[in-house]
């Protein structure tokens, strides 16, 4: 069993979960806006779930919602077996260390609870499949860098490189990968894993870095880094990571591992003093009544993140080699786009920030059959 023919891709069926969140509703609208496939979006509508994200789709025929728990296993079969996908792709997850830090227990359930789950519901399926179909199938899970701990100044990660992950969030990633593995070594269900590194673009939750820093200074209220900023992270624009995970579902190989990142490493200073110079030239501080002083007076150095991972860096040589894939996207461009974006969008960002966003379903598309 080894690779898929980039055709297959157009007329089938993708089951995705986590479409509603930053980085599914990415992949969701990219689906949709590159291929013939059909969209089944499978999401709890956790606070990180958002349709709002996927109006630019939502009256496509080829997208169909259903708010789903994956933790539910009849409504997971039920999905399945009404839409036969020909692939998984498994992004629903409690996303955020700072949160997994303060309350780990929603990450054990959703993040290990809910993809063993997934993984019975689909090996169930996917054993009662035709013996073709069987080797067509694939689950591809969605997984982070951070599963392999904290880097010291020299080096990048592999897709050997040992597991040590050190926050309540990365380690319920581990497990997760971990039982994806199993499942594919023990059963022989055609798995795919992919970790990528920090992703940024529009539409994420304000509670993440690069939107937290662009909103709060919009609005001149204080940018809190943690320690003294100098933590690197290799940042990836959504896209190029959406990119990537339809090159890994139509051409990587089952059973294989694929590290993603954008060859683009930052301290988290430098990063906040690019947003912040970025802003000084898009809203000029003469523009902005929130100010009275330059974007950078707003940094403040807070108390550091517990057991905060000095350095995330990754070695793409496999993905870029293999599969031909690269990032489109600089850390400047990304981030302008980036910037704009939530300038543009001031809506949106209230909604989140109010809550509103919770009622934006029913207000909008209350007639739509969604399985509610
Ligand atoms: P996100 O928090 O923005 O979105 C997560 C989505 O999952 C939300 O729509 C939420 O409603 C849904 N969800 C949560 N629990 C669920 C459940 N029990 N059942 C069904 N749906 C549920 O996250 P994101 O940043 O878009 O990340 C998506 C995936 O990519 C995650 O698996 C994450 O670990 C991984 N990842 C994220 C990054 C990053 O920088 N954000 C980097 C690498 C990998
Ligand atoms: P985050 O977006 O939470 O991603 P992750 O922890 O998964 O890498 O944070 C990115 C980096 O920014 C991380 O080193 C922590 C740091 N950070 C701050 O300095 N201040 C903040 O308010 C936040 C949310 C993060």
């Amino acid at each position: 069993m080894t690779t898929l023919d980039p055709a297959e891709i157009n007329n089938s069926s993708i089951l995705v979960t986590g479409g509603a969140g930053f980085i599914g509703s990415a992949f969701v609208r990219y689906l949709i806006n590159n291929t013939n496939c059909r969209v089944i979006n499978v999401d709890k509508l956790t606070y990180a779930g958002n349709l709002e994200s996927l109006a630019e789709v939502w009256s496509n025929p080829g997208h169909i919602f259903r708010q789903i728990d994956i933790c539910d296993r009849a409504s997971l079969d039920r999905v399945l077996n009404e839409h036969q996908p020909s692939a998984i792709v498994h992004l629903a997850a409690e996303s955020h260390v700072d949160r997994s830090i303060h309350g780990p227990a929603e990450f054990i359930h959703t993040n290990i609870l809910g993809t063993y789950n997934l993984l019975e519901a689909a090996r169930n399926y996917w054993e009662n499949l035709t013996f073709e179909q069987q080797e067509r199938f694939r689950f591809l899970h969605v997984s982070t860098d951070e599963v392999y701990g904290s880097l010291g100044m020299e080096g990048a990660f592999r897709e050997d490189s040992p597991y040590r992950p050190n926050s309540p969030y990365a380690a319920s990633k581990a497990s997760s990968d971990h039982l994806v593995r199993a499942w594919h070594h023990t059963y022989g269900m055609p798995v795919l894993v992919t970790n990528c590194s920090n992703n940024f673009g529009p539409y994420q939750f304000p509670e993440k870095f690069i939107p937290l820093m662009v909103l709060n200074a919009i609005q001149g209220k204080t940018l809190p880094v943690y320690g003294q900023g100098e933590n690197i992270r290799d940042w990836l624009y959504v896209q190029d990571h959406a990119r990537a995970l339809l090159a890994v579902l139509v051409r990587g190989e089952s059973g294989r591992v694929y590290n993603i990142g954008g060859g683009c490493e930052k301290r988290n200073i430098d990063v906040v003093r690019e947003i912040c110079n970025i802003l000084e030239e898009l809203v000029p501080i003469e523009g902005n009544n929130n100010l009275s002083n330059n974007y950078s007076s707003l940094i403040k150095f807070v108390s550091d993140r517990p057991g905060h991972d000095l350095r995330y860096a990754i070695d793409n040589t496999r993905i870029t080699g293999e599969l031909c894939w690269h990032p489109q996207e600089s850390f400047r461009s990304g981030l302008e786009k980036t910037i704009r974006w939530y300038l543009e969008n001031p809506e949106w960002v209230s909604r989140v920030r109010s809550g509103e966003y919770r009622q934006w379903l029913e207000t909008n598309y209350a007639s739509r059959d969604m399985n509610l």
